[in-house]
């Protein structure tokens, strides 16, 4: 009878050595939560798709954000949902827009404890739902989405983010948001480029949560990257990066953590993942049914993308996965 020579097992006994040899260790600070903000409602309004996430009141606002940041969480990304919305988006970039009155409320309520960042798109204030303006064949306008863009980022900026993130998938975006901030005097806000964002059906519950149905059952697959491809999104991150990038992101995460671990070996840049609403939908609805444990699926599955390569998690179980890692 021969024994194996190598026992694996002798580092598994006990839950102190395997803490002492675990290689990953999520913590609340790899968090960021994304929040919904929404213009005309005095009560904060439940998200049928999102379980324990809804769109809130600038004040209910505030009241999450600090106890996020009581738990440790050290940043929040902010979406808006406004009241009237247009061709173009307008809201977007209005200095009394939803998000530039909640990043200034939050700025003052909050002081400098957490990091603000604002999703930088158009999809939630335009009537079609597309990323950016129409060009006469009902196409996105590059051109005329980056311009737009810019324009969002200085609101953004003078409002009090210190993170914009722009997740149109606009060839140039970053390079304009950049031009934008530096020629305004905001040299000092952070660019966290959605760089290689999937046109994914994981999206579907956020869409609930912004109130966006994109014009005539369209899709994104015109400017958000084909999930048959990986070395696109290289190409898609080391333009990012030219155009001035501070963190590039990958989104979704648990479909894609081998471009998360591709970019993370790549760039010297932190990398930021997204569990997208679909990830975290997923885990809610199964967890319900009582057929799988969620609490413990939610902490497998954001721990994976964290030992994938991510910095960075943004992720709707910020606040849970926070109260328990704490
Ligand atoms: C676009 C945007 C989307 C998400 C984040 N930013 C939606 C889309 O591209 O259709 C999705 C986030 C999620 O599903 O949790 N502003």
């Amino acid at each position: 009878m021969s024994y194996p020579a190598t026992r694996m097992r002798r580092l598994r006994r006990g839950a102190p050595l395997r803490d002492l040899v675990a290689e990953t260790a999520l913590t609340p600070a790899d968090l960021m939560a994304p929040l919904f903000v929404r213009e005309g409602i005095d009560v904060p309004q439940p998200i049928v798709s999102l379980p324990g996430v809804s769109q809130h009141t600038v004040d209910s606002l505030v009241k999450e954000a600090r106890s996020l940041g009581d738990l440790g969480v050290r940043g929040v990304i902010l979406f808006g949902v406004p009241a009237t919305k247009d061709p173009i988006g307008s809201q977007a970039w209005d200095p009394d827009g939803i998000v530039q009155v909640a990043l200034a409320r939050l700025r003052d309520e909050l002081g400098d404890t957490m990091v603000l960042a604002a999703d930088l798109c158009l999809d939630e204030y335009t009537d079609h739902g597309h990323c950016g303006p129409l060009d006469r064949h009902g196409r996105v306008d590059n051109d005329a989405a980056i311009d737009l863009y810019g324009r969002v980022a200085l609101a953004q900026a003078r409002a009090g983010a210190d993170v914009v993130a722009p997740s149109g998938m606009m060839d140039g975006q970053v390079a304009a948001i950049r031009a934008a901030l530096d020629g305004d005097g905001f040299s000092a806000t952070a660019v966290m480029a959605y760089s290689a964002k999937y046109a994914s059906a994981l999206y579907g519950p956020f869409r609930d949560a912004v109130d966006v149905t994109i014009a005539g059952g369209g899709d994104r697959r015109d400017y958000q990257q084909d999930y048959r491809n990986r070395r696109e999104s290289l190409r898609e991150v080391d333009l990012d990066v030219a155009e001035g990038a501070d963190i590039v992101m990958v989104k979704p995460a648990l479909s894609y953590l081998d471009v998360i671990a591709e970019v993370a070996a790549r760039v010297e840049l932190p990398v930021a993942a997204y569990h997208v609403s679909g990830e975290y939908a997923m885990i809610k609805a199964a967890a319900e049914r009582g057929w799988i444990d969620g609490p413990a699926v939610a902490l497998e599955q954001i721990t994976a993308v964290k030992r994938a390569g991510a910095d960075i998690i943004l992720t709707y179980l910020a606040g849970e996965l926070a109260g328990v890692l704490a």
